[in-house]
């Protein structure tokens, strides 16, 4: 039975866990704390069954929030240790938390995560003109890596291929059944909801591209390009995420490797867009997949830039109250 002291501190690492991202903010995870552990499991209810027929996202986005949660518990001195399951029809979990204090040297990505987590955000607009070094992509392909993901960096020719299929998929995903109906319910929820993409999080403009970059396409929103910048070039860098195979305990941990890319991105200053809608598309999907080889399946695109200095501060999307995802079980 968890101790009074570790109930606590289990709450208070899932309520920053609650920040972790997730595709249109469907935040699919649910949490039970049971006599001597944590369970995650995946909500079903909120899969986005037009939008990402194949579940995975779901499991990369219950994988964000698992990175948080031991990324929080690492920085209040815990130790987690996770087992993860294949979900099956049983209503098995996802993972199953344990913790203890940390022993040892203290994790050395926990406290810059940590403190990343409440100022990342997604990022959709214009990014500078200043170029992203390698070694900074190295070190994120690092954070990626003990989660069993690889960051493959598109540049060149693959870059080129990357973005146009990019941009079949932002054609194509819209004349998928029920695609535009999903899109519309999870930006346009109903006043004090706490979850979808909000106004403040969607560009005022027409469809967002930059260079050769089409994003996917959000009804208008409030939020601005930045002004500044003297050439106006976004310099953003585009890198593919792979996971091991497509088991559904290698995607969660992909996710994981997800949230550990963003929150390092994030440490660095540098700001992000996951992009998984050419992994939506089955045709585009499989060209992605080609283009990586290795015979691991890429599970999400990031495009990484700087922010322009001059551009407003993000504000945080809405969050689920930890009440809604939190069942106790004496
Ligand atoms: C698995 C996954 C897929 C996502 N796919 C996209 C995408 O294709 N395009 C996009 O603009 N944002 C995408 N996002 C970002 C989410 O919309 C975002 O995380 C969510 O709205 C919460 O906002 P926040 O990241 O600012 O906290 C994705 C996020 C995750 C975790």
């Amino acid at each position: 039975m968890p101790t009074t002291t570790e109930r606590a501190v289990l709450r208070d690492a899932l309520t920053r866990a609650l920040r972790a991202p997730s595709e249109h903010n469907a935040q699919p995870w649910r949490w039970v704390l049971g006599r001597d552990h944590l369970d995650l499991f995946v909500d079903r209810t909120r899969r986005l069954r037009f939008t990402d027929e194949r579940g995975h996202g779901v499991l990369l986005g219950c994988g964000c929030a698992l990175h948080h949660l031991r990324v929080a518990l690492a920085d209040r001195g815990w130790h987690a240790s996770v087992r993860h399951q294949p979900e099956d029809l049983s209503g098995r979990p996802l993972a199953r938390v344990r913790i203890r204090p940390a022993t040892g040297e203290p994790d050395p990505w926990a406290h810059r995560h940590a403190a990343a987590i409440d100022r990342r955000h997604t990022d959709r607009r214009r990014f500078s003109g200043r170029s992203v070094p390698t070694t900074v992509m190295q070190s994120l392909d690092d954070a990626a890596r003990p989660h069993g993901g690889v960051l493959h960096l598109a540049f060149g020719t693959h870059r080129a291929l990357v973005a146009e299929a990019m941009a079949e998929a932002a054609e194509r995903q819209p004349r998928q059944e029920g695609y535009v109906e999903e899109l519309e319910h999870w930006t346009h929820r109903y006043a004090g909801a706490h979850d979808g993409i909000p106004a403040h999080a969607r560009l005022d403009g027409p469809p967002p591209s930059y260079r050769d970059l089409v994003l996917r396409w959000f009804p208008p929103g409030t939020l601005r390009q930045p002004r500044g910048g003297a050439d106006r070039r976004d310099a953003s860098v585009l890198a593919i995420l792979t996971a091991v195979d497509d088991s559904p305990v290698s995607v969660l941990r992909a996710g994981e490797a997800l949230s550990a890319v963003l929150l390092e991105a994030t440490a660095q200053g540098l700001g992000s867009t996951p992009i998984t809608q050419v992994l939506g598309v089955s045709q585009t999907r499989e060209r992605l997949r080609h283009l990586v080889g290795a015979h691991r399946p890429p599970v999400c695109v990031l495009r990484l830039g700087w922010p322009e200095p001059l551009g407003e501060p993000l504000r945080p999307t809405p969050r689920r109250p930890l009440e809604q995802v939190l069942t106790e079980v004496e």
